[in-house]
């Protein structure tokens, strides 16, 4: 059978060679994994393909004939869509006009808003964005709601025209019911003949979703095989050309004094009051459902939400201070870190370096502009090196590095800041096996020295690796809290469907 898309003899560098001679087939109908520690060219392959960038040098072949994209539109012409891993998306506008912007249904002479409308409440139906109207603007989002998006942005082309569905990392920031859904759409249109490339971190969601998987390292494919041939740790072997360190399963420990209390907390998109005692030396998750409430309580917390009502009160060694705003809780110490890093995180056109000391910077004299001074340089390397971060070198800008390597530089960030009270909003997302390994390892020493963690996760296994207890939250209630030795997934999830009785189906 003639191959839906052949590369031969792919070549790419930047400043060092990224992909060599690069080989790899994709059949019709299959839905091809693609795996890859951070920086390993997953995201420069799929722009070559999709003509967003040159290659050196390639042979490509689409059904048999040669193809040798130049642009986007050149691409999008032969069929392929893309749903990209840093989202192509427009904030200003709505996301009806984002799903449908590059093939908008045209009347005779102007745009035909109806049939936009319409369109677009398909394509959110079928991925799962039934509850928002289509004119909402795209800022009004959050992340995972802008990863639908992409992908129903993706899907906008008509079906019998996509022969390549190209998806890089499509459900980095999505619960695993949404990620499920993702899954049955992906499953379905292969059925009917379409080829799938699926890029992801999460491996065993690419094991059950994908019938083929290659592994991307030093710049060739390592490793095609059927998927059901393979294990997760197979794939982590491959990828980084190491055995998975295994980090040794907690036992439940003691934690030390009460360093923040939560009292009757509650804000505008937080109504139900919550109390929670957290303290030093302790990590504590937050699961639940997509809406539940998650990154909201964090923002109450530190003091971001508008109608906040109830106190949090930080204390050290016996003094209390309340927190009653950003400002009171980042002057003393307090760190959120948040899950856009595109848009709250970033200093886009600065170095690695600058993006790595800028929370210490208030301890700097003069202006933002100044040089570093070698200490900050020094931290800052080690913790690059320590974090895995793939570049070359802390004055590289941070916009050259790959999408996981942009969020280990944002953790380094903050782990050499001097605070000791971390709000994590999706820690690892994006961060491939090893490196989050790497930074667990990070946290639970902070964890020992003393500090205190409240940590937001999509992925259950990060919550029950690292944290002390677990609070679930669902429909904007807490409805469980469990210690360690306690939980079970299957607690954890009966918990998290708790208040959403309506949504049980949806995930399947
Ligand atoms: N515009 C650029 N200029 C210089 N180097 C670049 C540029 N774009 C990518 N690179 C480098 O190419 C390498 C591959 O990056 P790429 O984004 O393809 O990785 P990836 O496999 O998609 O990683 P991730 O899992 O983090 O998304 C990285 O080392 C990155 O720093
Ligand atoms: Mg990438």
């Amino acid at each position: 059978m003639t191959a839906r898309i052949t590369i031969k003899g792919l070549n790419k560098s930047f400043a060092t060679p990224v992909l060599k001679q690069l080989a790899l087939q994709v059949a019709p109908g299959s839905i091809h994994g693609l795996v890859g520690e951070n920086g390993a060219g997953k995201s420069t392959l799929i722009n070559i393909i999709c003509g967003l960038l040159a290659a050196d040098s390639a042979s490509l072949t689409l059904d048999g004939r040669a193809y040798h994209p130049t642009s986007r539109t050149d691409s999008l012409a032969e069929g392929l869509a893309l749903a990209s891993q840093e989202l192509s998306l427009i904030e200003t506008l709505s996301i009806e006009e984002n799903i449908l912007l590059s093939s908008f249904p045209q009347n005779a002479v102007s745009i035909d808003r109806r049939a936009v409308r319409q369109q677009a409440k398909v394509l959110m139906e079928i991925v799962g964005l039934r509850n928002i109207p289509p004119q909402t603007q795209l800022a009004h989002l959050s992340l995972a709601e802008k990863q639908l998006v992409e992908l129903a942005k993706a899907l906008s082309m008509p079906a019998d025209r996509i022969k390549l569905l190209i998806l890089d990392e499509p459900t980095s920031a999505l619960t695993s019911s949404q990620a499920d859904q993702v899954h049955k759409i992906i499953k379905q249109r292969a059925k009917s003949g379409l080829s799938v490339i699926y890029v992801s971190h999460r491996l065993d969601d690419v094991l059950c979703v994908c019938d083929t998987v290659s592994v991307l390292r030093d710049g060739v494919i390592q490793l095609t095989a059927a998927s059901n041939s393979l294990t997760s740790n197979d794939l982590i072997r491959e990828m980084s050309g190491e055995e998975l360190l295994q980090h040794s399963g907690d036992e439940p420990r003691e934690t030390g004094d009460l360093r923040l209390g939560i009292e009757q907390l509650s804000s505008a998109d937080f109504p139900e009051p919550i109390s929670l005692q957290c303290h030093a030396r302790e990590i504590i998750g937050i699961a639940g459902l997509a809406g539940a409430g998650r990154s909201e309580l964090l923002h109450a917390i530190y003091g971001l939400a508008a109608d906040r009502q109830g106190r949090v009160v930080l204390n050290r060694s016996g003094a209390n201070v309340l927190i009653d705003s950003a400002n009171t809780a980042a002057k003393n110490g307090m760190a959120l870190i948040a899950e856009d890093r595109k848009s709250q995180g970033i200093f886009s056109g600065k170095s690695i370096s600058f993006n790595t000391t800028v929370a210490g910077l208030g301890k700097l004299s003069g202006n933002l502009g100044a040089i570093i001074p070698k200490r900050e340089q020094r931290v800052s390397e080690e913790l690059i090196s320590r974090l895995k971060v793939k570049c070359e070198g802390t004055l590289q800008s941070i916009d050259r590095l790959s999408g996981g390597n942009q969020q280990k530089v944002l953790i380094a960030r903050w782990l050499q800041s001097e605070s000791d009270v971390w709000l994590l909003d999706e820690p690892t997302r994006g961060v491939d096996a090893g490196s989050k390994f790497a930074i667990h390892e990070q946290l639970r020493k902070l964890r020992d020295q003393g500090a205190t963690m409240i940590i937001v996760s999509s992925e259950l296994e990060e919550l029950t690796a690292l944290c002390d207890r677990i609070l679930v939250l669902s429909n904007k209630k807490a409805v469980a809290i469990f210690k360690r030795g306690q939980w079970s997934k299957e607690k954890l999830l009966a918990a998290a469907f708790s208040e959403h009785k309506g949504e049980r189906a949806l995930a399947g």
